[in-house]
Protein backbone atom coordinates (compact mmCIF):
# COMPACT_ATOMS: atom_id res chain seq x y z
CA UNK A 1 0.00 0.00 0.00
CA UNK A 2 1.76 3.76 -1.06
CA UNK A 3 1.13 5.60 2.07
CA UNK A 4 0.07 8.79 1.06
CA UNK A 5 0.19 11.97 3.26
CA UNK A 6 -3.44 13.05 4.20
CA UNK A 7 -4.56 15.98 2.46
CA UNK A 8 -6.52 18.97 4.48
CA UNK A 9 -9.61 19.76 2.59
CA UNK A 10 -12.09 22.10 2.68
CA UNK A 11 -15.45 22.36 1.97
CA UNK A 12 -17.42 25.31 0.70
CA UNK A 13 -21.26 25.01 0.56
CA UNK A 14 -24.46 27.01 0.62
CA UNK A 15 -27.52 24.96 1.08
CA UNK A 16 -28.92 21.44 2.11
CA UNK A 17 -24.73 20.17 2.30
CA UNK A 18 -26.07 16.74 0.56
CA UNK A 19 -22.88 16.20 -1.29
CA UNK A 20 -20.79 17.59 1.89
CA UNK A 21 -22.60 14.77 3.58
CA UNK A 22 -22.03 11.84 1.03
CA UNK A 23 -18.26 13.13 1.12
CA UNK A 24 -18.07 13.24 4.85
CA UNK A 25 -20.04 9.73 4.84
CA UNK A 26 -17.70 8.34 2.27
CA UNK A 27 -14.86 9.32 4.52
CA UNK A 28 -16.55 7.75 7.68
CA UNK A 29 -16.59 4.36 5.36
CA UNK A 30 -12.83 4.87 5.07
CA UNK A 31 -13.59 5.42 1.31
CA UNK A 32 -11.33 8.77 1.53
CA UNK A 33 -8.62 7.68 3.84
CA UNK A 34 -5.95 10.84 2.42
CA UNK A 35 -8.86 13.03 2.67
CA UNK A 36 -8.57 15.21 6.19
CA UNK A 37 -11.73 16.79 6.57
CA UNK A 38 -10.98 20.44 8.11
CA UNK A 39 -13.57 22.90 7.56
CA UNK A 40 -16.68 23.63 6.12
CA UNK A 41 -17.60 27.30 5.49
CA UNK A 42 -20.90 28.36 4.22
CA UNK A 43 -21.97 32.49 3.35
CA UNK A 44 -25.47 31.48 4.79
CA UNK A 45 -25.41 31.22 8.64
CA UNK A 46 -28.66 28.68 8.30
CA UNK A 47 -27.20 26.54 6.14
CA UNK A 48 -27.86 22.89 6.90
CA UNK A 49 -24.86 22.09 5.32
CA UNK A 50 -22.96 23.75 8.61
CA UNK A 51 -25.53 21.05 10.82
CA UNK A 52 -24.25 18.18 8.74
CA UNK A 53 -20.51 19.49 9.33
CA UNK A 54 -21.09 19.68 12.93
CA UNK A 55 -22.77 16.01 12.89
CA UNK A 56 -19.78 14.82 11.60
CA UNK A 57 -17.42 16.51 13.92
CA UNK A 58 -16.02 18.60 11.33
CA UNK A 59 -15.71 22.55 12.14
CA UNK A 60 -17.96 24.50 10.46
CA UNK A 61 -18.19 28.22 9.97
CA UNK A 62 -20.47 30.78 8.46
CA UNK A 63 -18.83 33.29 6.56
CA UNK A 64 -21.83 35.87 5.54
CA UNK A 65 -21.59 37.59 2.23
CA UNK A 66 -23.85 40.11 3.24
CA UNK A 67 -21.95 42.63 5.59
CA UNK A 68 -19.47 42.82 3.13
CA UNK A 69 -22.18 44.72 0.73
CA UNK A 70 -21.30 43.51 -2.72
CA UNK A 71 -17.38 43.45 -2.03
CA UNK A 72 -16.75 39.80 -3.14
CA UNK A 73 -12.96 40.42 -2.95
CA UNK A 74 -13.04 41.50 0.59
CA UNK A 75 -15.47 38.61 1.57
CA UNK A 76 -13.13 35.98 -0.01
CA UNK A 77 -10.28 37.46 1.66
CA UNK A 78 -11.84 36.48 4.90
CA UNK A 79 -13.01 33.21 3.73
CA UNK A 80 -8.60 32.60 2.57
CA UNK A 81 -7.74 33.85 5.71
CA UNK A 82 -9.61 30.55 7.65
CA UNK A 83 -8.84 28.59 4.65
CA UNK A 84 -4.97 29.12 5.12
CA UNK A 85 -5.62 29.46 8.76
CA UNK A 86 -6.56 25.56 8.74
CA UNK A 87 -3.77 24.98 6.33
CA UNK A 88 -6.75 23.82 4.12
CA UNK A 89 -4.25 22.15 0.63
CA UNK A 90 -7.91 21.38 -1.62
CA UNK A 91 -10.79 23.30 -2.05
CA UNK A 92 -14.13 21.39 -2.80
CA UNK A 93 -17.20 23.67 -3.79
CA UNK A 94 -20.23 21.41 -3.18
CA UNK A 95 -23.38 23.68 -3.95
CA UNK A 96 -21.87 26.96 -3.29
CA UNK A 97 -23.81 29.33 -4.71
CA UNK A 98 -21.36 32.23 -5.48
CA UNK A 99 -19.35 32.98 -8.47
CA UNK A 100 -15.67 32.97 -7.48
CA UNK A 101 -13.28 35.61 -8.40
CA UNK A 102 -9.03 35.23 -8.48
CA UNK A 103 -9.05 36.05 -4.90
CA UNK A 104 -9.86 32.85 -3.97
CA UNK A 105 -9.34 31.00 -7.09
CA UNK A 106 -5.59 31.96 -7.70
CA UNK A 107 -4.03 30.49 -4.58
CA UNK A 108 -5.81 27.33 -4.73
CA UNK A 109 -5.46 27.17 -8.62
CA UNK A 110 -5.32 23.27 -9.33
CA UNK A 111 -6.45 22.70 -5.78
CA UNK A 112 -10.30 23.21 -5.91
CA UNK A 113 -12.82 21.39 -7.14
CA UNK A 114 -16.70 22.29 -8.25
CA UNK A 115 -19.17 19.59 -9.15
CA UNK A 116 -21.91 20.48 -11.32
CA UNK A 117 -25.67 18.83 -11.93
CA UNK A 118 -25.24 19.11 -16.02
CA UNK A 119 -22.79 16.98 -18.79
CA UNK A 120 -20.60 20.92 -19.14
CA UNK A 121 -20.07 22.85 -21.28
CA UNK A 122 -23.94 22.26 -21.75
CA UNK A 123 -25.90 23.91 -19.21
CA UNK A 124 -23.77 25.79 -17.44
CA UNK A 125 -24.80 28.25 -14.25
CA UNK A 126 -27.88 28.00 -12.54
CA UNK A 127 -30.68 25.26 -12.80
CA UNK A 128 -28.56 23.32 -15.03
CA UNK A 129 -31.57 20.67 -14.55
CA UNK A 130 -34.32 22.75 -15.51
CA UNK A 131 -32.25 23.79 -18.79
CA UNK A 132 -31.78 20.38 -19.55
CA UNK A 133 -35.36 19.56 -19.05
CA UNK A 134 -36.42 22.74 -21.40
CA UNK A 135 -33.74 21.96 -23.84
CA UNK A 136 -34.99 18.27 -24.36
CA UNK A 137 -31.94 16.60 -24.50
CA UNK A 138 -31.81 12.59 -23.56
CA UNK A 139 -28.53 12.47 -21.41
CA UNK A 140 -27.66 14.86 -18.96
CA UNK A 141 -25.54 14.23 -15.55
CA UNK A 142 -22.83 16.18 -13.55
CA UNK A 143 -19.40 16.97 -14.03
CA UNK A 144 -16.82 17.12 -11.35
CA UNK A 145 -14.19 20.20 -12.77
CA UNK A 146 -11.41 22.14 -11.32
CA UNK A 147 -12.08 25.88 -10.54
CA UNK A 148 -10.63 28.51 -13.14
CA UNK A 149 -11.76 32.03 -13.29
CA UNK A 150 -14.42 31.32 -16.45
CA UNK A 151 -17.42 29.68 -14.57
CA UNK A 152 -18.00 26.22 -14.61
CA UNK A 153 -15.22 25.92 -17.34
CA UNK A 154 -12.01 24.63 -15.68
CA UNK A 155 -10.93 21.14 -17.24
CA UNK A 156 -13.39 18.32 -16.32
CA UNK A 157 -12.06 15.57 -14.09
CA UNK A 158 -14.87 13.53 -13.65
CA UNK A 159 -18.86 13.13 -15.04
CA UNK A 160 -21.95 10.79 -15.20
CA UNK A 161 -24.56 10.53 -17.26
CA UNK A 162 -28.14 9.98 -16.31
CA UNK A 163 -30.71 9.62 -18.77
CA UNK A 164 -33.72 12.37 -19.29
CA UNK A 165 -36.98 10.44 -19.12
CA UNK A 166 -40.10 11.49 -21.33
CA UNK A 167 -41.90 11.88 -17.83
CA UNK A 168 -39.54 13.38 -15.99
CA UNK A 169 -39.71 17.43 -14.70
CA UNK A 170 -36.71 19.18 -13.16
CA UNK A 171 -37.14 18.23 -9.55
CA UNK A 172 -37.08 14.36 -10.62
CA UNK A 173 -34.22 14.78 -12.65
CA UNK A 174 -32.60 16.62 -10.04
CA UNK A 175 -32.98 13.94 -7.47
CA UNK A 176 -31.39 11.37 -10.20
CA UNK A 177 -28.51 13.65 -10.97
CA UNK A 178 -27.71 14.21 -7.58
CA UNK A 179 -27.44 10.43 -6.51
CA UNK A 180 -24.89 10.19 -9.58
CA UNK A 181 -23.12 13.69 -7.93
CA UNK A 182 -22.72 11.79 -4.27
CA UNK A 183 -20.51 9.53 -6.05
CA UNK A 184 -18.57 11.54 -8.54
CA UNK A 185 -17.53 13.79 -6.10
CA UNK A 186 -16.15 11.56 -3.55
CA UNK A 187 -14.37 9.18 -6.50
CA UNK A 188 -12.89 13.02 -7.66
CA UNK A 189 -12.06 13.11 -3.84
CA UNK A 190 -10.40 10.20 -3.94
CA UNK A 191 -8.15 10.38 -6.76
CA UNK A 192 -7.22 14.21 -6.26
CA UNK A 193 -5.89 12.99 -2.71
CA UNK A 194 -4.20 10.20 -4.03
CA UNK A 195 -2.47 12.01 -6.46
CA UNK A 196 -3.87 10.42 -9.29
CA UNK A 197 -4.64 13.73 -11.72
CA UNK A 198 -2.74 14.87 -14.38
CA UNK A 199 -3.58 18.45 -15.77
CA UNK A 200 -2.34 18.87 -19.67
CA UNK A 201 -3.92 21.51 -21.17
CA UNK A 202 -7.97 21.10 -20.76
CA UNK A 203 -7.34 17.51 -20.52
CA UNK A 204 -6.90 15.62 -17.23
CA UNK A 205 -4.97 12.23 -17.11
CA UNK A 206 -6.11 9.83 -14.39
CA UNK A 207 -3.37 7.74 -13.42
CA UNK A 208 -3.54 4.25 -12.79
CA UNK A 209 -3.79 2.97 -8.96
CA UNK A 210 -0.63 2.28 -8.00
CA UNK A 211 -2.36 0.02 -4.94
CA UNK A 212 -3.66 -2.94 -7.32
CA UNK A 213 -4.86 -4.89 -4.01
CA UNK A 214 -5.94 -0.76 -2.94
CA UNK A 215 -8.81 -1.44 -0.23
CA UNK A 216 -10.57 1.52 -1.25
CA UNK A 217 -10.97 1.70 -5.25
CA UNK A 218 -12.89 4.05 -7.20
CA UNK A 219 -15.97 4.10 -4.76
CA UNK A 220 -18.97 2.33 -5.93
CA UNK A 221 -19.52 1.65 -9.88
CA UNK A 222 -22.84 1.94 -9.16
CA UNK A 223 -24.80 4.46 -7.57
CA UNK A 224 -26.27 3.21 -4.51
CA UNK A 225 -28.83 5.75 -2.75
CA UNK A 226 -31.33 4.74 -0.69
CA UNK A 227 -34.71 7.30 0.51
CA UNK A 228 -35.45 6.74 3.35
CA UNK A 229 -39.37 7.58 3.81
CA UNK A 230 -39.63 10.26 6.66
CA UNK A 231 -38.69 13.40 8.06
CA UNK A 232 -38.04 12.60 11.33
CA UNK A 233 -34.63 12.94 12.03
CA UNK A 234 -34.41 10.69 15.05
CA UNK A 235 -35.21 7.91 13.23
CA UNK A 236 -33.27 8.86 10.12
CA UNK A 237 -30.31 8.72 12.49
CA UNK A 238 -31.15 5.81 13.99
CA UNK A 239 -31.56 4.53 10.84
CA UNK A 240 -28.03 5.46 9.51
CA UNK A 241 -26.71 3.95 12.69
CA UNK A 242 -28.09 0.62 12.58
CA UNK A 243 -26.88 0.23 8.80
CA UNK A 244 -23.54 1.97 8.98
CA UNK A 245 -21.61 -1.10 7.96
CA UNK A 246 -23.66 -1.30 4.52
CA UNK A 247 -22.69 1.09 2.26
CA UNK A 248 -25.41 3.08 1.65
CA UNK A 249 -25.96 6.85 1.47
CA UNK A 250 -29.11 7.31 3.60
CA UNK A 251 -31.56 10.04 2.26
CA UNK A 252 -33.90 11.58 4.47
CA UNK A 253 -37.21 13.09 2.94
CA UNK A 254 -36.32 16.79 3.64
CA UNK A 255 -33.28 16.34 1.06
CA UNK A 256 -36.24 16.02 -1.41
CA UNK A 257 -38.88 18.52 -2.16
CA UNK A 258 -41.79 18.27 0.24
CA UNK A 259 -45.35 16.48 -1.31
CA UNK A 260 -48.27 15.86 0.29
CA UNK A 261 -47.98 12.50 2.33
CA UNK A 262 -50.12 9.56 1.41
CA UNK A 263 -52.70 8.53 3.57
CA UNK A 264 -51.28 5.56 5.85
CA UNK A 265 -54.63 3.97 5.77
CA UNK A 266 -53.80 0.21 5.59
CA UNK A 267 -54.92 -2.46 8.33
CA UNK A 268 -51.20 -3.19 9.34
CA UNK A 269 -47.45 -2.35 9.66
CA UNK A 270 -46.50 -3.86 6.27
CA UNK A 271 -49.25 -1.97 4.29
CA UNK A 272 -48.37 1.49 5.72
CA UNK A 273 -45.30 0.87 5.21
CA UNK A 274 -45.52 -0.15 1.69
CA UNK A 275 -47.68 3.15 1.18
CA UNK A 276 -44.91 5.51 2.85
CA UNK A 277 -42.13 3.36 0.41
CA UNK A 278 -43.97 3.33 -2.44
CA UNK A 279 -45.11 6.80 -2.65
CA UNK A 280 -41.92 8.51 -2.17
CA UNK A 281 -39.93 5.75 -4.98
CA UNK A 282 -42.21 7.35 -7.12
CA UNK A 283 -41.45 10.59 -6.72
CA UNK A 284 -38.02 10.02 -6.37
CA UNK A 285 -37.25 7.14 -8.81
CA UNK A 286 -34.83 6.00 -6.20
CA UNK A 287 -34.41 3.01 -4.43
CA UNK A 288 -36.86 3.51 -0.83
CA UNK A 289 -36.89 2.30 2.98
CA UNK A 290 -39.90 2.93 4.79
CA UNK A 291 -40.78 1.52 8.16
CA UNK A 292 -43.89 1.39 10.19
CA UNK A 293 -44.28 0.81 13.62
CA UNK A 294 -46.18 0.62 16.83
CA UNK A 295 -46.72 -0.27 20.46
CA UNK A 296 -49.14 -3.09 21.27
CA UNK A 297 -49.90 -3.23 25.15
CA UNK A 298 -51.80 -6.56 26.15
CA UNK A 299 -53.98 -5.15 28.72
CA UNK A 300 -55.48 -2.92 26.07
CA UNK A 301 -56.17 -5.65 23.39
CA UNK A 302 -52.81 -4.43 21.77
CA UNK A 303 -53.89 -0.77 21.91
CA UNK A 304 -52.62 1.52 20.47
CA UNK A 305 -50.54 -0.53 17.56
CA UNK A 306 -51.37 0.63 14.38
CA UNK A 307 -52.42 3.71 15.93
CA UNK A 308 -49.78 4.45 17.95
CA UNK A 309 -48.07 7.60 15.95
CA UNK A 310 -52.17 9.05 16.59
CA UNK A 311 -52.72 8.25 19.48
CA UNK A 312 -52.15 11.65 20.89
CA UNK A 313 -51.18 15.18 19.85
CA UNK A 314 -47.55 14.61 20.72
CA UNK A 315 -44.79 12.38 22.38
CA UNK A 316 -45.27 13.46 26.00
CA UNK A 317 -49.17 13.22 25.41
CA UNK A 318 -49.23 9.99 23.97
CA UNK A 319 -47.28 8.56 27.27
CA UNK A 320 -49.63 10.39 29.75
CA UNK A 321 -52.44 9.07 27.91
CA UNK A 322 -51.30 5.20 27.93
CA UNK A 323 -49.69 5.73 31.72
CA UNK A 324 -53.03 6.71 32.48
CA UNK A 325 -55.01 3.98 30.64
CA UNK A 326 -52.90 1.78 32.67
CA UNK A 327 -53.29 3.06 36.03
CA UNK A 328 -53.66 0.34 38.19
CA UNK A 329 -52.45 -2.35 36.08
CA UNK A 330 -50.28 -4.16 37.91
CA UNK A 331 -46.48 -4.53 36.26
CA UNK A 332 -46.68 -8.62 35.65
CA UNK A 333 -49.99 -7.61 33.57
CA UNK A 334 -48.41 -4.68 31.80
CA UNK A 335 -46.78 -6.47 29.34
CA UNK A 336 -46.14 -5.05 25.71
CA UNK A 337 -43.95 -4.91 22.47
CA UNK A 338 -43.09 -2.44 20.15
CA UNK A 339 -43.12 -4.11 16.67
CA UNK A 340 -41.75 -2.76 13.71
CA UNK A 341 -42.12 -3.32 9.81
CA UNK A 342 -39.93 -2.63 7.51
CA UNK A 343 -40.60 -2.07 3.79
CA UNK A 344 -37.69 -1.69 0.69
CA UNK A 345 -39.02 -0.49 -2.69
CA UNK A 346 -37.00 -0.62 -6.32
CA UNK A 347 -38.14 1.35 -9.72
CA UNK A 348 -38.61 -2.06 -10.86
CA UNK A 349 -41.76 -2.77 -8.47
CA UNK A 350 -38.96 -4.76 -6.35
CA UNK A 351 -40.24 -5.12 -2.85
CA UNK A 352 -38.60 -7.18 0.59
CA UNK A 353 -39.92 -6.01 3.90
CA UNK A 354 -38.88 -7.82 7.53
CA UNK A 355 -40.04 -7.23 10.42
CA UNK A 356 -39.05 -7.14 14.24
CA UNK A 357 -40.25 -7.33 17.54
CA UNK A 358 -39.28 -6.09 21.06
CA UNK A 359 -41.09 -7.54 24.49
CA UNK A 360 -41.57 -6.17 27.73
CA UNK A 361 -43.79 -4.03 29.74
CA UNK A 362 -45.05 -0.55 30.26
CA UNK A 363 -43.46 1.06 32.95
CA UNK A 364 -45.10 3.56 35.90
CA UNK A 365 -43.50 6.98 34.40
CA UNK A 366 -41.24 8.51 31.43
CA UNK A 367 -37.46 7.83 32.39
CA UNK A 368 -34.39 8.68 30.22
CA UNK A 369 -32.95 11.09 28.03
CA UNK A 370 -32.20 9.07 25.05
CA UNK A 371 -34.35 7.69 21.89
CA UNK A 372 -37.69 9.08 21.20
CA UNK A 373 -41.77 8.37 21.33
CA UNK A 374 -42.44 5.45 23.57
CA UNK A 375 -38.73 4.83 24.26
CA UNK A 376 -38.83 6.63 28.06
CA UNK A 377 -42.43 4.30 29.24
CA UNK A 378 -41.10 0.85 27.92
CA UNK A 379 -39.43 -1.59 30.23
CA UNK A 380 -37.48 -4.00 27.97
CA UNK A 381 -36.93 -7.79 29.15
CA UNK A 382 -33.66 -8.26 30.16
CA UNK A 383 -32.10 -4.94 31.39
CA UNK A 384 -32.88 -4.70 35.08
CA UNK A 385 -35.89 -2.63 34.98
CA UNK A 386 -34.22 -0.01 32.86
CA UNK A 387 -36.46 2.08 30.45
CA UNK A 388 -35.83 1.96 26.59
CA UNK A 389 -34.43 5.70 27.29
CA UNK A 390 -32.04 5.06 29.33
CA UNK A 391 -30.28 2.63 27.58
CA UNK A 392 -27.10 3.61 25.65
CA UNK A 393 -28.21 4.60 21.40
CA UNK A 394 -25.64 1.67 21.25
CA UNK A 395 -28.16 -0.57 22.75
CA UNK A 396 -30.83 0.20 21.41
CA UNK A 397 -29.60 -0.26 17.90
CA UNK A 398 -28.70 -4.02 19.06
CA UNK A 399 -32.29 -4.59 20.69
CA UNK A 400 -34.77 -2.37 19.30
CA UNK A 401 -37.70 -3.73 16.90
CA UNK A 402 -37.05 -1.18 13.95
CA UNK A 403 -32.87 -2.68 14.66
CA UNK A 404 -34.33 -6.21 14.44
CA UNK A 405 -36.36 -5.17 11.27
CA UNK A 406 -33.54 -3.64 9.46
CA UNK A 407 -30.96 -6.14 9.95
CA UNK A 408 -33.55 -8.55 8.72
CA UNK A 409 -33.56 -6.63 5.53
CA UNK A 410 -29.47 -6.74 5.57
CA UNK A 411 -29.74 -9.73 3.00
CA UNK A 412 -32.04 -7.64 0.63
CA UNK A 413 -29.39 -4.61 0.68
CA UNK A 414 -26.28 -7.24 -0.19
CA UNK A 415 -28.55 -8.25 -3.15
CA UNK A 416 -29.24 -4.61 -3.92
CA UNK A 417 -25.69 -3.44 -3.99
CA UNK A 418 -24.35 -6.68 -6.32
CA UNK A 419 -26.93 -5.66 -8.67
C1 LIG B 1 -26.03 20.18 -6.29
O1 LIG B 1 -26.96 19.70 -7.22
C2 LIG B 1 -24.86 20.82 -7.00
O2 LIG B 1 -24.48 20.16 -8.17
C3 LIG B 1 -25.43 22.17 -7.33
O3 LIG B 1 -26.10 22.54 -6.15
C4 LIG B 1 -26.61 21.37 -5.52
C5 LIG B 1 -26.16 21.39 -4.09
O4 LIG B 1 -26.79 20.35 -3.38
N1 LIG B 1 -24.40 23.11 -7.68
C6 LIG B 1 -24.53 23.99 -8.66
O5 LIG B 1 -25.54 24.13 -9.32
C7 LIG B 1 -23.29 24.83 -8.90
N2 LIG B 1 -23.38 25.51 -10.13
P1 LIG B 1 -26.27 19.92 -1.93
O6 LIG B 1 -26.21 21.19 -1.10
O7 LIG B 1 -27.33 18.99 -1.44
O8 LIG B 1 -24.93 19.27 -2.08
Amino acid sequence: MTQAKRVPVAVLASGRGSNLRALLEASKAGHLPNADFRLVISNQPDAPALLVAQQHGVEALAVDHRPFKGDRAAHERAILEHLQGAGVELVVLAGYMRLLTPTLITPFAGRMINIHPSLLPSFPGTNAQKQAVQYGVRVSGCTVHFVTEEMDAGPVILQRAVPVLPEDNEHTLAARILAQEHQAIAAAVQLITSDRLEVIGRQVRIKPNPDSDSKTPLLHPKSVEIVVATGNAHKLHEIRTILQDVPVVFRGTTEFDPMTEPDENAPDYLGNARIKAQAWQQKTGLWTLADDSGLEVDALNGRPGIRSARYAASSEARNRKLLSELDGVPFEKRTARFVCTVVLCGPDGEEYHATGVCEGHIGFEPKGEHGFGYDPIFVPDDFGGRHLAELSESTKNNISHRAKALYGLKPALGKLLKM
